[in-house]
């Protein structure tokens, strides 16, 4: 089983956004996926409510008390993480994941508090000792605005892999309105998609 931990300490960057579409695309490429929600806004239970039965079914966990019990068969579990930093929740956490996904968005307040997010992170033990993967993913990006442009230098001087760079579109609202991921929803543009396979691939098959 691969553990990935979506992370950020910042509220609205797209933890759960990223959480159910990966979920989701690893399912649909044929892992038994588990989303454990550890976030006290359970947006990706209640997204799991909502989710047709007709779709493709994903196994969902409520994880905001302290990481639960994940069944044998599962090959994938992704945990969306939660805001702020409660001390030991947060380690315990970061100790489950073989990876750790990071959101982040444009806006240079946004970037502050990734930074010293990433400052904390990377004086946990466990990624100090384990070297454990922390890929970041620019969130909500818009091609040639200039805060992208401030992301991306920002990103470059993190000193960690940015794996994924996901456009800003309507369409991850009103996909998870229905309890569903861009990969489902028909009508929208092929470069949405495109945009996961980098970040699909680091984890199928990248170095983990
Ligand atoms: N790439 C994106 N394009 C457009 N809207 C997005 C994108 N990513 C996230 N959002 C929207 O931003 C809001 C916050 O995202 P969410 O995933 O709930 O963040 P978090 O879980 O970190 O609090 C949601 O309304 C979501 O639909
Ligand atoms: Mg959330």
């Amino acid at each position: 089983m691969i553990t990935i931990l979506i992370a950020n300490s910042k509220g609205g960057c797209g933890k759960s956004t990223l959480s159910i579409n990966l979920a989701v695309a690893l399912a649909l490429a044929g892992q038994d996926v588990m989303l454990a929600d550890a976030d006290r806004q359970k947006s990706s239970l209640a997204w799991a409510k909502r989710r047709p039965k007709t779709a493709k079914s994903i196994a969902v966990a409520d994880w905001t008390k302290g990481p639960g019990d994940v069944p044998k068969r599962i090959t994938r579990l992704i945990i969306d993480g939660p805001a702020g930093l409660r001390k030991d929740g947060f380690e315990t956490l970061v100790a489950e994941a073989d990876l750790i996904v990071m959101p982040v968005l444009p806006s240079s307040f946004d970037q502050d508090a990734s930074t010293a997010f990433l400052e904390k992170l990377d004086s946990l033990k466990s990624i100090r000792k384990n070297r454990k993967g922390v890929a970041i993913v620019g969130n909500r990006m818009r091609d040639r605005t200039r805060a992208a442009e401030r992301l991306e230098r920002f990103l470059a001087g993190l000193g960690h892999a940015v794996v994924a760079r996901l456009r800003d579109s309507q369409a991850y609202g009103e996909a998870a309105a229905q309890g569903l991921s861009i990969f489902e929803i028909k009508g929208i543009r092929a470069q949405l998609r495109d945009d996961w396979k980098p970040l699909i691939d680091y984890i199928e098959h990248g170095v983990l």
